[in-house]
């Protein structure tokens, strides 16, 4: 499949077929945090999808536990849990804050 890009916080990033929202931002220098180094445990590479929520996965089980634990909206997802898909919108935290 063909290189797609998506948006975060108003920037166009490249992205592959089976990247994480975390591995396209930081090879394309965004600066995301993930302190648990991308393990699911930590919660600080929660991003906002503003569009294209449609086009995600469904939440994996680890993302799944921390979503339940933490009361995540749906529009909340784990950078590093979540493969990235054509047309999103995203915005990180620093930029949106939880309604
Ligand atoms: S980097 Fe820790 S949960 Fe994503």
């Amino acid at each position: 499949m063909k290189p797609f890009s998506f948006e975060i916080d108003g920037l166009l990033v490249q992205a592959s077929q089976n990247d994480s929202i975390l591995e396209a931002c930081l090879r394309a220098g965004v600066k995301l945090d993930h302190s648990c180094g991308a393990s699911g445990s930590c919660g600080t590479c929660r991003v906002w999808v503003e569009s294209g929520l449609t086009h995600l996965d469904t939440r994996n089980s680890v993302e799944a536990e921390m979503a339940h634990d933490r009361d995540f909206l749906p529009e909340e997802r784990l950078a590093c849990q979540t493969r990235v898909a054509a047309g999103l919108s995203l915005k990180s935290p620093r930029f949106k804050a939880k309604p």
